[in-house]
């Protein structure tokens, strides 16, 4: 069965304008990544997991703005955290940042939210979860979501009896990635879940793990009854993989084209996150855009040892001259930074997140 993931579906009054999600990744959805994913085909975009504590005692730590530009939208923006009331206030700031839904996160694995009794832990606190998802849903006028995993321990179907409840405490969808907290990011998706799920809960489901391609997007889509995929690894450095999946664009972009790229997600990071923190931050970034065959590794090994993003940029010029026109076209059509909402608060970023 042909699936077309061009067609919108909603998600209560948000209309999704195609069944590909991007998925929220921390320590890569900054807001270049969430608009380049916008540009190549994906119909919702989603902010990387953040604090409710850092949003509450708006924690110097943090790593930037809450920044929403114009073309990010439909856009959710991803909290967590454990205690309802404080979930509730922050979902209320996020909101006045311009998210258009708010999803939780109850599928972060990594020990350090774990133990506060956030992310995945929720899966197994399912009355603390319900009074989270009851309290946020009270508190914000938009539609609430939920992130989940399938539960703490391999083979866990706690998902499974978890996602009706939230949907009675008030969440209007669930993606669920059918991996256990424990797995981590290693064996596979078990996406029978996602169909039973499907079957469980009367609102839409987004299915989210290994979902790498066109054939493998159309049939999840098919056999499950997914109202739409969510798309992470595959995206990094690759935003290619989006356009494959929703319209079916295959074939390797030219060289000019990925340095084009690459050149203008170097140059927003820097502006959300300063030259100091982007230079770090982005170094992954050269190795997932340029590997692929696309650019020798002595040249991503050159650009990495590199300090300043200038220099980065200089260098991706003179090995394709033809993307300077490129990145000037892109450039003119990206909206102002001007039309930013800038919120007084900043995530916190800690990588790993569901
Ligand atoms: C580096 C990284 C960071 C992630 N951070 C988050 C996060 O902040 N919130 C969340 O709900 N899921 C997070 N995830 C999980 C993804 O959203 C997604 O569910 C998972 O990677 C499976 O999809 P994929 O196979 O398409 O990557 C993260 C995954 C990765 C690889």
């Amino acid at each position: 069965m042909q699936v077309n993931l061009r067609e919108s579906w909603w998600i209560r009054d948000v209309e999704i304008p195609s069944r590909l999600v991007l998925a929220p990744m921390a320590g890569v959805s900054v807001q270049a990544f969430r608009r380049q994913g916008r540009r190549y085909g994906a119909g919702l975009v989603c902010s990387e997991m953040v604090s409710c504590a850092g949003l509450e005692h708006k924690n110097e730590r943090t790593l930037g703005f809450l920044r929403v530009a114009r073309d990010e939208h439909p856009l959710a923006i991803q909290i967590f955290g454990s205690e309802p009331s404080v979930m509730a206030e922050a979902a209320r700031m996020v909101v006045s940042a311009g998210a258009d839904i708010v999803d939780i996160n109850f599928g972060c694995p990594v020990r350090k939210v774990t133990k506060t009794g956030a992310g995945a832990t929720l899966l197994e606190d399912p009355t603390r979860a319900c009074a989270i998802v009851a309290a946020v849903a009270a508190a914000v006028a938009v539609p609430v979501s939920v992130k989940m995993r399938r539960g703490l321990e391999n083979g866990s179907r706690a998902c499974l009896e978890l996602g009706p409840r939230l949907v009675d405490a008030g969440a209007a969808t669930l993606t669920l990635h059918p991996r256990s907290a424990r797995q981590m990011y290693t064996g596979e998706a078990d996406h029978s879940l996602t169909a039973e799920l499907v079957e469980l809960v009367d609102v839409p489901v987004v299915a989210s793990g290994d979902i790498t391609s066109r054939a493998r997007a159309q049939a999840l889509l098919a056999t499950t009854g997914a109202a739409a995929v969510m798309v992470g690894r595959a995206a990094q450095g690759n935003p290619w993989a989006l356009s494959e999946i929703v319209d079916g664009n295959a074939g390797e972009p030219s060289r000019e084209h990925v340095a084009a790229e690459l050149i203008v997600f170097v140059r927003e990071t820097v502006r959300e996150l300063g030259e100091r923190r982007a230079s770090g931050f982005l170094k992954k970034f050269y190795g997932w855009y340029l590997g692929r065959g696309r650019f020798p590794k002595p040249f991503r090994q050159e650009l990495v040892q590199v300090e300043s993003t200038e220099e980065v940029i200089t260098r991706l010029l003179v090995a394709t001259p033809g993307a300077a026109e490129l990145v000037e076209r892109l450039e003119a059509e990206l909206p102002d930074p001007a039309d930013e909402i800038l919120l007084d608060a900043m995530p916190i970023s800690i990588y790993g997140g569901g």
